[in-house]
């Protein structure tokens, strides 16, 4: 055996070793606590894997802003009018680790509305509530291989939902959230959001009113949907409690709190509190994985090698399982739809750090 085959696998047992001492320690302090509200497991033994140090994680923000924030590709939506009018410049990019610390750079304080990121929390309410087979036989887990708003894909996949971070899949999930009516649906979403994010979201009104008024294809959808029991809950009623949905606002460090909720298994890093079930959080991280880019979700696989997912007002976030979230928000997007930025910084933060779910290295 050479030496450094000797050293590596001294490695590994430090690091099994590390793993069962957590383990312990988190099951000696979990029995001690109040019972949770869901049924719950440890987080993922790897969530104390830090992939590096400290100071590596700041430098690699720190040269991921510096080495694109004078990058003016790509052009902010317009379709929702209000989306023309923020600034272009801004940028931001975050960092947020499964144990909860937080490395930024740029304009991580400016609120900006969620928009698509959104359609991964509320699949994920769907699944906490009515279990995973209700996404995967309700909505479907498919990729479209289309735009995010494409009703050629309605057609394509017999008037299906499809997977739930298209447009259409998004509005069923929404339709299924249990509620009696359209204020809890939307009060439970915002909730939910917010848990996720570890603080109070609101609504930016000036958002929702501009795209409310200007949704006339997806409310041409949810009425395709619900004509063929795709959709669960008055048609109307869904495309406006999702069109709120996409108009809450978030900073990017709100964004990847939100991503790293899902890194450490459904536990929400900053606040402790078990939004998920951990067994449910790998199926998340799969659709995000297939369909959290569109028609990009292919090019975005093969280059960055994370699951994630993208928003139209520029934010996108992805995970690292077990690891950290990183966000980024920059308001030019491409063709698809996708921050032009924002890709560019997690990708190059993701190869700086080799954190490709695909890298066995
Ligand atoms: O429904 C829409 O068109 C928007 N509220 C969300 C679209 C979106 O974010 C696409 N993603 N990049």
């Amino acid at each position: 055996m050479t030496k450094a085959m000797k050293t590596n696998i001294a490695q590994l047992r430090l690091r099994q070793l590390s793993a069962l001492l957590l383990a312990t320690s988190l099951f000696v302090s979990t029995s001690c606590a109040q019972a949770p509200a869901v049924a719950s497991a440890p987080p993922p033994a790897t969530a104390i894997a830090a992939p590096a140090a400290t100071a590596d994680l700041q430098r690699v923000v720190d040269s991921a802003y510096a080495k694109f924030k004078d990058d003016k590709s790509g052009k902010n939506a317009d379709y929702i009018p209000y989306l023309a009018s923020v600034p272009s410049d801004l940028f931001a990019v975050v960092i947020v680790t499964a144990d909860g610390k937080v490395y930024s750079a740029g304009d991580i304080g400016y609120s900006f509305s969620i928009q698509s990121c959104s359609k991964v929390f509320t699949m994920c309410q769907v699944m906490q509530e009515s279990g995973p087979e209700t996404i995967l036989k309700k909505v479907g887990v498919e990729p479209t291989g289309q735009a995010f708003n494409s009703v050629t894909a309605l057609g394509m996949f017999g008037n299906k939902a499809v997977n739930p971070l298209v447009n259409c899949g998004a509005m069923a999930s929404v339709s299924l959230v249990k509620a009696k009516n359209a204020e809890e649906r939307w009060q439970k979403i915002l909730a939910y959001q917010s848990k996720f994010a570890g603080e109070q979201l609101k609504l930016i009104d000036d958002v929702y009113v501009s795209e409310a008024a200007t949704n006339w294809r997806n409310r041409g959808m949810a009425h395709i949907l619900y004509n063929n029991e795709n959709l669960f809950c008055d048609p109307l009623e869904a495309t406006d409690v999702y069109t709120k949905q996409c108009s809450i606002g978030v900073n990017a460090k709100q964004l990847a709190v939100m991503g790293a909720t899902l890194a450490n298994g459904g536990v929400n890093p900053i606040t402790k509190e078990r939004l998920m079930n951990s067994s449910y959080v790998p199926r998340a991280l799969a659709v995000m994985m297939t369909a959290g880019f569109y028609d990009e979700s292919g090019a975005w696989s093969f280059n960055a090698g994370l699951p994630a997912k993208t928003g139209v007002g520029g934010g996108i976030v992805a995970v690292v399982p077990g690891r950290l979230a990183i966000a980024s928000f920059s308001p030019p997007v491409n063709e698809a739809g996708n921050s032009v930025r924002a890709q560019l910084a997690i990708k190059y933060i993701a190869a700086q750090l080799g954190a490709s779910i695909f890298d066995g290295r």
